[in-house]
């Protein structure tokens, strides 16, 4: 029998971007491009990243991604506990406020970051780690999830090689590959949530197609 008592619950939630891809394909620039757009309409919105984005997440980047410069290895586990870790501390510090206060919410990576590279990447159980994230988001999941899609030479040719990370230096291109396939497929899996945008273009185009996603939630931004 069901229930017709209405579960009650905040009178305005906000809604949950994540910008998910491989190395180089925009997502910071996309982010703050989105963020920059919701400012100027009046749309209260947070913006952050992954790793990062809290105390305690800037010091578990600087252990992840500052590995590279001491030759340590972490484990492909230790690795997804950390970038978990992370995550549940911006959840509940930034995340989870943001959305009870109504605002939008524009993460430039998230749950799937770990799935993809993590699991498709680097080869971990992807149905251990989807327990993990449920356990670390205490079961949040994004209303959207934006995939910014391109070929990997491309991605990592785009990047300055100063800038290059851990996972750019210390991994070949078929990690690359298999992170890149691994977002298509788990884009596959949930259509309803995913929007795949074509990355390759010029970012006017890909902001175009990005702001056209977050319009069907937020008709603010529309227009
Ligand atoms: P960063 O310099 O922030 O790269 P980007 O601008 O592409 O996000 O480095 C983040 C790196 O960490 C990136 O190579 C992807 C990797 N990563 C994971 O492997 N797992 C994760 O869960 C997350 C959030 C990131």
């Amino acid at each position: 029998m069901t229930s017709s008592v209405r579960r009650s619950g905040p009178a305005r939630r906000g809604r949950f971007i994540t910008i998910e891809g491989p190395d180089g394909s925009g997502k910071t620039l996309q982010a703050e491009r989105l963020h920059a757009l919701a400012v100027v309409r009046g749309v209260p919105c947070v913006l952050t990243r992954e790793p990062g984005g809290t105390w305690a997440g800037e010091r578990i980047r600087e252990i992840l991604l500052g590995a590279s410069s001491t030759n340590e290895r972490i484990s492909p586990r230790a690795d997804a506990l950390l970038f978990s870790a992370a995550r549940a501390q911006l959840v509940a510090e930034v995340v989870e406020p943001a959305l009870a206060r109504g605002e939008l919410v524009i993460d430039a990576r998230h749950a799937d970051s770990t799935l993809a590279y993590q699991g498709f990447g680097r080869g971990l159980d992807v149905d251990e780690l989807r327990a993990i994230q449920h356990f670390a988001t205490a079961g949040l999941v994004p209303d959207l999830t934006i995939l910014l899609d391109l070929p990997v030479e491309l991605g990592l040719a785009r990047k300055a090689s100063a800038d290059e990370n851990r996972f750019e230096v210390g991994f070949d291109l078929d990690f690359h590959r298999r992170v890149r396939d691994g977002y298509l497929a788990l884009a596959r899996r949930e259509p309803g949530r995913w929007v795949v945008v074509d990355a390759a273009r010029d970012p006017d185009a890909v902001h175009e197609a990005v702001v056209a996603a977050v319009a069907r939630l937020e008709p603010r931004l529309a227009g």
